[in-house]
């Protein structure tokens, strides 16, 4: 079945005693065993349960990988798989990515003895010089990035991944398996937010890792039991009843994001914009080849701090918070909020600054949101 199909039909077929259209919710936390040494598939919850299970399987079809895995949350299912690499190892990751893996990386992966390298993931030299460094075992790409939306060329990248025999992993939490299938492109893992648009309703926190060949996804299964941070099964369940309007979710996100794009690159108060939908923007050609669509984010830089706050306080129908991907527009100050564990000096070289905001383009009609835009910058 092609990806709008298997969305669709998410979690369907998978009942065959009862039928059931929709999974059920098992919520057992354990399965009695017919007899000694003899197992329904299911024993204990933290290692494997009914409703879970078929959600890692529609993610891991959904991504043309060969196992799925489910976390608590995004920063979960990357803490698992920052738990595939050993001290000493060092890691080369996007330089501009979602300041909370940043956070991860440099308080508890750091306490394990791994070591991590920023990088403009974009830039294709850069990246290989970096990957001259000693001790450098995997590659951590975010692709578009949070929150400056810059595109990597996912199978160049795959390309010095492999040379070096290095692990290559791509957070498409942005893109989702309905436009961009990293695996496709030479990643070995790709890791989610399933809070964002796999989820897309702003009710749900969960995290989804998956793994290219069985050997990886048989690991990651190891780390997800023996660490126990665990999708529980409503959790599991809502995110397959959200999975099946995802590809129509995202077109729509998508229409309303060009519209507001195109609204905002003639605005004489603003000053730059990143949204790789627009051919103008660096990325649009490198993304045109390996997605089918180019998302719903967008950020923008206005002349001041004062004008940003104006911006906060003055928004009507988009709402002020802290997140993306789900069916309310949302308006972020990154430098305060997603981004703020940063350090200023890192802030500042990877150009996230005062005068930045980002976009989380929802479901409104966009001309409710143009409109909204045009009074707040008027
Ligand atoms: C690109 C990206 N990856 C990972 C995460 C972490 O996900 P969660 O908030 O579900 O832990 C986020 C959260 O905003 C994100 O934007």
């Amino acid at each position: 079945m092609k990806t709008d199909s298997m969305l669709a039909q998410a979690g369907s077929r998978q009942d065959p005693r009862t039928g059931a259209i929709a999974m059920p919710i098992h919520p057992s936390a354990a399965f009695q065993h017919p007899a000694l040494g003899q197992s329904t598939g299911f024993d204990y919850s933290r290692t494997s349960n009914p409703t879970r299970l078929v959600l890692e399987r529609t993610i891991a079809a959904l991504d043309g990988g060969s196992r799925g895995l489910a976390f608590a949350s995004g920063l979960a299912a990357v803490d698992a798989a920052l738990r595939l690499f050993s001290p000493g190892d060092a890691l080369l990751i996007t330089e501009d990515l979602y300041g909370g893996t940043f956070r991860l990386c440099e308080n508890f992966g750091r306490s394990r003895g791994l070591d991590f390298h920023y990088v403009d993931t974009a830039d294709l030299k850069a990246v290989s010089a970096a990957l001259d460094r000693p001790g450098i075992k995997g590659l951590f790409v975010e692709m578009p990035t949070n929150p400056l939306l810059k595109v990597a060329d996912l199978a160049a990248l795959a390309s010095l991944a492999r040379k070096r025999r290095i692990l290559y992993l791509v957070d498409n939490t942005f893109l989702t398996p309905a436009l961009c299938r990293p695996l496709e492109f030479g990643a070995d893992v790709t890791v989610y937010s399933a809070t964002k648009y796999l989820g897309g309703h702003n009710d749900l926190i969960a995290g989804l890792l998956v793994a290219k060949n069985p050997e990886l996804g048989e690991r990651l299964a190891f780390i997800q039991n023996a660490a126990g941070a665990i999708l529980g099964p409503f959790e599991s369940w809502l995110l397959l009843r959200s999975l099946k309007t995802l590809h129509l979710r995202l077109k729509r996100h998508e229409e309303n994001a060009r519209a507001i794009a195109a609204f905002l690159a003639g605005h004489p108060k603003i000053s730059r914009l990143h949204y790789p939908g627009l051919p103008s923007d660096p990325g649009h050609a490198t993304l045109g080849k390996q997605a089918r669509g180019y998302g719903g984010m967008l950020s923008f830089e206005v002349a001041s701090r004062a004008v940003v706050e104006h911006i906060l306080a003055s928004v009507r129908v988009f709402l002020f918070a802290e997140s993306l991907g789900a069916t309310e527009s949302l308006v972020t100050f990154p430098l305060v909020q997603t981004h703020a564990d940063m350090p200023a000096d890192v802030q500042q070289r990877i150009g996230l600054t005062e005068r930045l905001v980002r976009l989380s383009v929802g479901l409104e009609d966009p001309e409710d949101l143009i409109g909204d835009l045009a009074g707040v910058l008027d």
